[in-house]
């Protein structure tokens, strides 16, 4: 990511880069008939999905410390919790790749580039809202694509990834109502 883009839309401007190259491990999506987890295949998403995490779980970290301002003190917790949930993510991930016979890539070397989602340049409350949801958002469509590309050709992590979805929409659903706190209006149509 060039640090050029940090001027006037910073995080949106590569939003669909940063899908498509969520996008790119499943890109010719065919799972076949006789598909019953392609292991390799399965750990090279699940390092992606590892590197999304960890960069969530820094973004929250870094807005949890960074925010500031009138009311930010409600704000700053619910980052810290977000920061923490993540942070569980990258332990279930890291765990089930290990199942799976891989070795997680904790590797900070590259990790900006292994992930779908951004590390963010907000500088005030509302960005760092901001930028959480799209982030968060960016989470929910690839991890939706993962869950019908696992199917029932890989059930236990086609699971693991369904429980991590779960605490994902809710991540939105709290970026979006501190939002509509903070700002009186949603950010995004539907
Ligand atoms: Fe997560
Ligand atoms: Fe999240």
């Amino acid at each position: 990511m060039d640090s050029k883009s940090a001027t006037s839309k910073p995080f949106l401007t590569d939003v669909k880069t940063l899908r498509e190259r969520a996008r790119q491990n499943i890109g010719d999506g065919a799972v076949t008939p006789s598909y019953q987890g392609d292991v390799n295949k399965t750990i090279d998403i699940l390092q992606s999905v590892l590197a999304t995490e960890i960069v969530c779980v820094l973004r929250y970290k870094m807005h949890a410390v960074a925010a500031t301002g009138i009311s930010s003190e409600g704000v700053k917790a619910e980052f810290e919790e977000h920061a923490r949930e993540e942070a569980e993510h990258v332990s279930q991930v890291a765990e089930r790749i290990n199942q799976l016979g891989g070795k997680p890539d904790f590797n900070p070397t590259g990790l900006a580039t292994r992930s779908a989602s951004e590390y963010g340049t907000a500088e005030n409350l509302v960005e760092m809202i901001k930028e959480n949801l799209i982030a968060e958002r960016i989470a929910i469509e690839h991890y939706r694509e993962l869950i019908r590309y696992f199917g029932n050709e890989d059930p236990g992590t086609r699971t693991m990834m369904e429980g991590i979805l779960l605490v994902e929409e809710e991540h939105a659903n709290d970026m979006h109502d501190l939002l509509v706190a903070h700002e009186g209006k949603p950010m995004l149509p539907k």
